[in-house]
């Protein structure tokens, strides 16, 4: 990385909140992106940070943005030839429309605080999506540990504005990603939150806003902050790997091959032939082979099979002689489970 700050050096700041580009570069960092990740944004606004991330970080940005939708932000995308490295969604994080463990960071700047009370639902979906090892992290107005001044109260009230629903302290976020079962890495407020905000303030001449500006003013620091929380999925969080079970004829020629995947990439089935046993492999195979991180391990078991079944030969593996199984035990108790679709 370039020693600049590509967040704060931008000509023309289009942010919809306090700080975004003063906290995106120690949010990045905490994430430990690099050159070829997947990412996932929640709340896009103008996507001017998701561009950014694409640009000069050289990652592929997905970007949710259910308020205003992803025209907007497909523009700027194209505007700074990274159309290839941005896809903006309406999905909201509530509801991600991604596979487990699909991304390698998830990243959200003043936008988590807004989801109010379903912030639960969303983060468990934000640790589902991201992958084992890798991290998500937010950066957003937070309170401090006081309580609200009244006046501070009466004005978020009279506005309308909403923030004493939204926003929470920093131990509160930290709290909540140890629940949803992240290991924090880092938590803690950005002394420069005031000067933020107050900048922040300084830039909301549009009509209507005067009661927000009126509370950012005189809240002095008292209870208004900004916060940064960021955890750690634990790889030992990996889903339990899914089992296909194939089953043969089941007459006296028949063979069992199990492919164990990490469970998100290929569609769980509860009854699979040998095709797409075999189809299920050699694409987590493929995928690996590109950098992926599904781990694949297969066992054939060979019964009552004159040689190598087709399939344990697709698989290139050695196919293990064993005494016909027992009940309960590998191939039969697979065959149960895929026939029944009751999950290894
Ligand atoms: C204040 S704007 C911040 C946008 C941008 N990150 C910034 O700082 O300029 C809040 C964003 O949160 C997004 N948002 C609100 N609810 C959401 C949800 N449930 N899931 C994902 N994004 C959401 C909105 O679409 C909006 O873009």
């Amino acid at each position: 990385m370039a020693c600049t700050n590509p967040f704060t050096s931008v000509d023309e700041p289009a942010i919809l909140g306090p700080g975004t580009l003063d906290m995106a570069l120690p949010l990045v960092d905490a994430l430990r992106l690099h050159p070829g990740m997947r990412v996932l944004e929640v709340g896009g606004g103008t996507g001017q940070v998701a561009t950014i991330l694409a640009k000069a970080w050289d990652v592929t940005v997905f970007t949710l943005e259910p308020w205003h939708g992803g025209e907007d932000i497909q523009a700027r995308a194209a505007a700074v030839g990274v159309t290839d490295r941005v896809v903006a969604l309406t999905s909201r994080a509530q509801d991600l429309p991604f596979a487990a463990d699909t991304f390698d960071g998830v990243l959200s700047i003043n936008s988590f605080e807004m989801i109010g009370d379903e912030r639960p639902a969303a983060l468990a979906e934000m640790v589902r999506v991201v992958r084992p090892g890798a991290r998500v992290g937010i950066a957003e107005p937070m309170c401090l540990p006081a309580p609200i001044p009244p006046e501070i109260a009466e004005l978020d009230e009279r506005g309308r504005l909403r923030f004493q629903q939204c926003f929470r302290t920093v131990a509160w976020n930290r709290d909540l990603f140890t629940r949803a079962g992240l290991l924090v890495t880092q938590a803690c407020y950005f002394p420069e939150a005031r000067p933020w905000w107050l900048a922040y303030e300084a830039q909301a001449t549009q009509p209507g806003r005067e009661v927000e500006c009126e509370l950012i003013r005189r809240d002095e620091g008292r209870w208004l902050s900004l916060g940064l929380v960021v955890g750690e999925k634990p790889v030992a969080h990996t889903a339990a790997p899914t089992r296909w079970g194939v089953v043969g004829p089941r007459s006296t020629n028949y063979s069992y091959a199990f492919v164990r995947a990490a469970d998100g990439l290929l569609p769980p089935v509860a009854r699979s032939s040998a095709a797409s046993t075999y189809e299920s492999a050699a694409a987590a195979r493929r995928e690996n082979s590109k950098g992926g991180h599904i781990p694949v391990t297969c066992e054939a078991d060979a019964v009552s099979n004159k040689g190598r079944s087709p399939i344990v030969s697709a698989l290139q593996m050695r196919p293990r002689r064993t005494q016909p199984l027992s009940y309960g035990d590998s191939a039969r108790s697979e065959h149960r489970r895929a026939t029944t679709g009751i999950p290894a």
